[in-house]
């Protein structure tokens, strides 16, 4: 495929639907000398961790690159502009603003209101400052109360720059991968820390929700989630548990909480050692009223019963993505549906969906068909889901340019904009002229 289109009549096609890029702060900027460590530099210096051995000391260089990155941006014809805040460039050990890397940012969204392109802000996409993981990090209550902190001194540095806030970034993955399976940071292993991450994640959202709250009524403040559907791998009642269970820990636990005040019912089911250390009150901090919805979506998982253990994954069906995800869009529809019946939304904006694909630069282009196939079919699963009723406001591509893919290193690339490493050039690949014309086709619309 080498174009993008949907149905003439299609609500997507209107001109008040957002169309962005997203990144994220430590997959992106570099300049790490200008700030104080995160949790991500200490395990990217641990050995073993990251595929290639790599790390986000330059990343993608665009702490000294950003104004030709946003002129990237600006040339893709988007509406908005995800990126996020490291929080260790914008505070000092003591808790105070760092002027210097809060300048950094200031200069970022002044560029980006001059060209009319909404910035859409991350305060916490995973790169929690080091010092406050020395002190437990995230399965420290105190964590919370820093998060408040910081939130409230960042968002009234920022003034009306802003067009929407979200808290979090996929609390499943700072929690579940971070202190549970390990396999991001800080790499702490054990059933019986990652609910307890994840409590302390969901009480610093409803804390900075509080904040934003006053500090900035006028923007859309809300949350980014991540969803990874979970199916049964048969109709047999054992396997339907099994993705069921599943479905409670990893999806619905972030969600429901912020709805309907309570964790999902398996919190009985789990032993009292991996329970979360829930205080009075704290589920009610937790269920602030939002703006929005972030839904960040890649691909399903499905699951069977098994005697030892609660479920198990199977391995990931065909066709899939040089990550080695499956594409299957329609579990993009259906996820939408069922939120939107299972909870009282406010409006979603997909925040976060795209692919990584095994490009190659050549003769200066990059012909990524295969990605270019990932949008239209994904697009057209949102689509879907607002013909069945999801109110949806906007959809964000993963990503602008290739990053720092977390324990994958560099090797895997998400960019609708091709990265070489080396030079830091950038080349639009045919995803992201296809994503700038479908962009383009409905402003003429207008
Ligand atoms: C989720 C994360 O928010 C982002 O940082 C990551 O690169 C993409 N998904 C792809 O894995």
């Amino acid at each position: 495929m080498t174009k993008i289109s949907l149905p003439v009549n299609s609500p997507m096609l209107s001109a008040d639907f957002t169309y962005g890029v997203a990144t994220a702060s430590f997959q992106i900027e570099g300049g790490a000398e200008h700030r104080l460590a995160s949790i991500w530099d200490r395990f990217c210096a641990t050995e073993g961790k990251i595929a290639d051995g790599s790390n986000g000391e330059v990343a993608c260089d665009h702490f000294n690159l950003w104004r030709q990155d946003i002129e990237l941006i600006e040339s893709l014809g988007v509406d908005a502009y995800r990126l996020s805040i490291s929080w260790p460039r914008v505070i000092t050990r003591e808790g105070t603003l760092n002027q210097a890397g809060v300048d950094f940012y200031l200069g970022i969204l002044d560029e980006l209101k001059s060209k009319n392109i909404k910035a859409f802000v991350t305060l916490y996409h995973w790169d929690l400052p080091q010092h406050l993981e020395d002190n437990g990090g995230w399965l420290n209550r105190e964590t919370a109360y820093r998060f408040r902190d910081y939130v409230d001194l960042i968002t009234k540095a920022f003034g009306d720059r802003v067009y929407a806030y979200a808290t979090l970034n996929e609390p499943f993955c700072s929690a579940y991968l971070g202190y549970e399976a390990g396999v991001h940071a800080p790499g702490i292993v054990g059933k019986e820390y990652g609910k307890k991450a994840a409590h302390h994640l969901l009480l610093a959202h409803g804390l900075a929700m509080q904040v934003l709250a006053k500090n900035s009524p006028d923007t859309l403040n809300g949350i980014v989630l991540n969803f990874t559907p979970c199916y049964p791998a048969s109709s047999r009642a054992e396997d339907k548990g099994a993705a069921h269970f599943a479905d409670d820990y990893f999806n619905q636990w972030y969600i429901k909480p912020l709805f309907d005040s309570e964790y999902p019912e398996i919190l009985s089911q789990l032993p009292r050692a991996h329970h979360p250390d829930i205080h009075q009150g704290d589920m009610a901090i937790i269920a602030q009223p939002m703006d929005f919805l972030g839904v960040n979506y890649y691909t399903r998982a499905i699951y069977r019963a098994d005697e030892q253990q609660d479920f198990v994954q199977l391995p990931a069906l065909e066709p899939r993505t040089d990550i080695g995800w499956e594409i299957y869009p329609k579990a993009l529809t259906k996820l939408l549906v069922s939120l939107n019946e299972k909870y009282s939304l406010p409006p979603i904006y997909i925040t976060e969906n795209g692919a990584a694909m095994a490009d190659e630069l050549k003769d200066g282009s990059v012909n990524d068909l295969d990605r270019i196939d990932y949008y239209q079919s994904h697009l057209s699963a949102v689509h879907d889901a607002i013909g069945l009723g999801v109110d949806i406001r906007g959809y964000f591509a993963w990503s602008l340019m290739d990053n720092f893919e977390w324990a994958e290193g560099y090797l895997k690339r998400f960019g609708i904009v091709y990265v070489d490493y080396a030079s830091q050039q950038r080349t639009i690949k045919a995803s992201g002229n296809a994503y700038k014309n479908f962009i383009s086709s409905r402003v003429a619309k207008k």
